[in-house]
């Protein structure tokens, strides 16, 4: 297998991260690779903030536990009043990209990007988590309040994140994946 294929096959959503910060050389080339991914007319509908203040993670975080402690469910209560509780599982960076939501693939468009840099990043030895659960707590009339937090530009929406930092352990086995999402018409 060549070192791409292999580099696909072995990168893993990571849910524990050292507390080291990775290095800016490392960031760049992650947001690089990033930036080159396809687009549908090459639009480009993306914006990404990086965000290494643990302040306005941990304000994200603390409204998505609110809303949790908000829930009927006694289960998803615990998990609001739990002190290990954090979207980004503590990673030293995330990257929140935000879509230009009134173009036809801006959703789409915005995954490519954040695939790229997830397989990018492992490449390099960072581990990285797609995460778009941090997004809950501002679904309900509260987008301006997290736009306004990480300063987005105004044509843009935060859709996805990634978790990004060097793993603490070794990388989960992979989850199991359908075996029937592929049929041929030869
Ligand atoms: C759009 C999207 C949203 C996701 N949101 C979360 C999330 O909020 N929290 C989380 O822990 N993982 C999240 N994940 C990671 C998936 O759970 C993970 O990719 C899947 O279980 C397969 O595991 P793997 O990435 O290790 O192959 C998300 C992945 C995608 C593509």
């Amino acid at each position: 297998m060549n070192e791409v294929l292999k580099n696909i096959q072995t990168r893993r959503s990571v849910r524990a991260f050292l507390p080291k910060q990775i290095k800016e050389e490392e960031l760049e080339l992650i947001l690089q690779a990033g930036l080159i991914a396809p687009s549908a007319n090459n639009s480009q509908p993306w914006h990404i903030t990086v965000v290494q203040n643990q302040e306005i993670l941990s304000w994200i975080v603390e409204k998505n536990k609110e809303k949790l402690r908000q829930s009927d469910d006694p289960e998803i209560v615990k998990r609001g009043l739990d002190e290990k509780t954090h979207n980004f599982y503590r990673a030293p960076t995330v990257l929140i990209v935000s879509a230009d939501l009134s173009r036809v693939y801006g959703m789409s468009d915005c995954g490519n990007l954040v695939t790229q840099m997830a397989l990018a990043a492992h490449s390099l030895g960072i581990a990285s988590c797609y995460i778009a659960s941090f997004m809950n707590a501002f679904r309900d009339g509260q987008m301006d309040l997290l736009k306004d937090k990480l300063e987005v530009p105004a044509q843009f929406t935060p859709v996805f994140s990634l978790s990004l930092g060097y793993p603490e352990g070794p990388l989960p086995e992979a989850r199991p994946r359908k075996q029937n999402a592929v049929n041929f018409l030869k």
